[in-house]
């Protein structure tokens, strides 16, 4: 199977993009697969014109997923940027996308009510997600559940794409989305999501680790009043890093009042704590060492482009673009 990811760089990866994407994407490289994970910089340029923001972000997504596991010997980790081939298939693609599909975007329209200016780009954002996905002949595409639309835009342009040209040149992906973790809700409640400004990063330290969770908004129920674990954000993210025996008991506690918000704050935050002590502590050596980033990013760039460039000559070919090398 060949499995394909990206990941926008912007901001700080938080404990949402951790069970919503992170963690299938290296259980798929556990797996044995074939997998090529790459950090979508030409996509982040939809929602950000800050430089340094972005170049930032970029090397902050690198350094987590080496932190936690992701292996660049069997993975063909890359950025998107190293691989020109992509936009020059976004552009091919683009001529045969129906301005009404993109139109009717719900990611698109979502974030354009937000407030993010409606340029081409951020209307085009999903046909460039559909030549980063076909240009891999990509299998398996894990990604949260909000991306279902762009991998169902993607299927209809490479079916579109092969029955225009007459020849099977795309492969169909299919979508890899875990429905439980579909969505986790930040410190006030709300989806998390770094515009909501209601993360928990992966990466901070335990103090602020600590503060953050102290931060999550609850009810008034008081101490020694029963509560309702499954009304509760605490335990919502509590259930997510607790053994299910552990969930469980906490749940009762709850039941039985008592016990409170507070403690169940600091519960959590030991427990993200000690899920990512081991990935915080090789972050901080990994960020002692920008030139090993840079080589495992040259490293996948090289291997990613030798597969796109394969494809893009099948797909000039088939569309009678003549190149003169
Ligand atoms: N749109 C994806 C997201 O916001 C990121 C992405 C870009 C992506 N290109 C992709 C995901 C290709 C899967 C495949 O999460």
């Amino acid at each position: 199977m060949r499995v394909l990811s990206g990941i926008q760089p912007s901001g700080k990866l938080h404990i949402g993009n951790y069970f919503g994407a992170t963690r299938q994407h290296l259980a798929l490289q556990e797996e044995g697969n074939e997998c090529f994970y790459f950090i979508a910089n030409y996509h982040a340029l939809t929602s950000t014109t800050d430089r340094a923001e972005l170049e930032e972000s970029t090397l902050h997504v690198a350094m987590v997923y080496l932190a936690l596991g992701m292996d660049p010997e069997r993975t063909v980790f890359f950025c998107q940027s190293d691989v020109p081939q992509v936009t020059e298939l976004c552009w091919i693609l683009n001529c045969i996308c129906p301005v009404s599909m993109m139109e009717k975007g719900t990611s698109y329209k979502d974030k354009v009510a937000k407030g993010l200016p409606p340029s081409m780009g951020l209307l085009d954002y999903p046909v460039l997600q559909a030549a980063d996905i076909l240009i891999y002949d990509s299998n398996l595409v894990p990604v949260g559940a909000d991306q279902r639309q762009h991998i169902e835009m993607t299927r209809d342009l490479a079916g579109r794409f092969n029955r225009t040209f007459g020849a099977d040149v795309l492969t169909l992906p299919e979508p890899y989305i875990v429905p439980e973790v579909a969505v986790v809700p930040g410190t006030d409640g709300q989806k998390m999501s770094k515009s909501y400004e209601n993360a928990i990063e992966i990466m901070a330290s335990p103090k602020q680790t600590a503060a953050r969770c102290s931060q999550i908004v609850t009810d008034s129920t008081p101490l020694e009043a029963p509560k309702s674990p499954e009304q509760c954000n605490v335990y919502a993210l509590l259930k997510l890093f607790a053994s299910p025996e552990e969930a469980a008991n906490v749940a009762s506690r709850y039941r039985a009042g008592g016990y409170g918000y507070g403690h169940a704050k600091k519960r959590l935050a030991e427990l993200i704590n000690e899920r990512f002590a081991a990935a915080r502590q090789r972050y901080a050596d990994i960020e002692k060492r920008p030139d090993y980033v840079r080589d495992v990013l040259r490293d996948g760039g090289r291997r990613a482009r030798a597969v796109a460039a394969a494809t893009m000559d099948r797909v000039r070919s088939v569309c009678g673009i003549v190149t003169n090398p």
